[in-house]
């Protein structure tokens, strides 16, 4: 595969996704992004003119889609609204990109009979219970509680539908809670590691007991990449690195390491319907596909990402007062 496609390529996942392809292969990268709130274009600008593109544009603007699937070998998909707490408060953007996007792509691999892998999240199966032994598998009933995993639940199932009406060539990942370099500061750890570098106290949903799985977005890179090349077309493959800690745990971790004491932080308005635990069983992408995390030391994965934001001021200053302006009309 010389030639990709990655839509949502200027947002968190999506830039790491780019980086390593860059970095691990010659494929020469396309990037289709409609640079919303959370895209930015600083977030491939170190990356050589002649390997990656961007394309500013939307994914549900049939005829750009068209035009792009035309010159590629195969598109990994990750645009999409990403963010809950926006789904709360406004769920139509999460319609059309999560949804309509979503079905745009593939009405255009079906019709250039393109590869397309799916990135999806381990939210569309709802949460767990603290003390659950069970962990999601690929064959875990979908569930999703807010409209942002409702419309990711919605568009792996136009993925699954268009495998089996119309032979599209995909494959689809659920992967768990990311963390690392470029993610926007609206999400749980840069929010964190922000407001400490600009003196504003850490913000804990509710008690902090919601439990989430981290995986680096490295770590999430590799394996997608795996799936790419070697997944079976038609399976889904659940992507997670044993990493599972509650918020609480982890705002403490980010205080102590960043100097301050493990209870200089608030408790504030909790989300509503907040999922309470995810947890993934990764077995079958290990065992099929022989992926392995690089990044098992949370700890460590977590202090080279607070260095990160300490060192990258000029790329995440711009989006943080009206971030936290945002929050704080919510209580939070
Ligand atoms: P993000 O919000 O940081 O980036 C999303 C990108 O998509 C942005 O660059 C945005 O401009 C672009 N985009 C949004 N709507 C678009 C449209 N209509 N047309 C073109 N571009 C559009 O999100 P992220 O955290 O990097 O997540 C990327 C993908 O990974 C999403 O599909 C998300 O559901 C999935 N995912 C995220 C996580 C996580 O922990 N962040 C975990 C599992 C899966
Ligand atoms: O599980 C994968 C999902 O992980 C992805 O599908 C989503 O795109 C991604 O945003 C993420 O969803 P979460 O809702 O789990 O992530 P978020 O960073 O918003 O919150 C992580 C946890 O931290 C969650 O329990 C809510 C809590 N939280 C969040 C913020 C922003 C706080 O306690 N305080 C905060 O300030």
């Amino acid at each position: 595969m010389q030639r990709l496609l990655v839509t949502g390529g200027a947002g968190f996942i999506g830039s790491n996704f780019v980086h390593h392809v860059v970095g691990s292969t010659d494929a020469h990268v396309t990037v289709l992004d409609k640079l919303t709130y959370a895209g930015n274009r600083a977030s491939l600008a170190d990356l050589p003119s002649d390997r990656v593109e961007l394309v500013e544009g939307d994914i549900a603007d049939a005829a750009l889609v068209d035009e792009l699937f035309a010159d590629v070998d195969a598109v990994v998909h990750y645009a999409a609204e990403s963010h809950n707490d926006n789904s709360l408060h406004d769920p139509s953007p999460f319609l059309h990109s999560n949804i309509i996007g979503t079905y745009t792509l593939l009405e255009a691999a079906r019709r250039h009979d393109r590869r397309f892998h799916h990135i999806s999240t381990d939210e569309v199966y709802g949460d767990l219970e603290l003390d659950d032994s069970n962990r999601f598998t690929e064959t875990t009933p979908y569930n999703p509680s807010s409209p942002y995993s409702a419309t990711k639940a919605g568009s792996d199932l136009l993925v699954r539908a268009w495998v089996r009406s119309f032979g599209v060539r995909a494959t689809i990942s659920n992967c768990s809670n990311n963390y690392g370099p470029y993610q926007h500061v609206e999400k749980f750890i840069p929010r964190q590691i922000t407001n400490i570098l600009r003196g504003i106290r850490p913000k804990l949903y509710g008690a902090g007991r919601n439990v989430r799985d981290w995986i680096h977005a490295e770590d999430h890179s590799s394996a997608v990449l795996a799936i790419l090349e070697r997944g079976r077309i038609g399976e889904t493959y659940l992507i997670g690195a044993d990493g599972e800690k509650d918020n609480r745990t982890v705002v403490e971790m980010i205080l102590t390491r960043m100097g301050l004491p493990a209870d200089a932080y608030d408790h504030v308005t909790d989300r509503a319907g907040h999922d309470l635990r995810y947890a993934i069983d990764s077995t079958k992408l290990r065992e099929e596909l022989g992926w392995r995390p690089r990044y098992a030391d949370f700890e460590a994965g977590l202090a080279a990402t607070i260095d990160w934001y300490r060192d990258n001021e000029e790329w995440w200053a711009p989006a943080k007062d009206a971030t936290e302006s945002f929050y704080a009309s919510k209580g939070q």
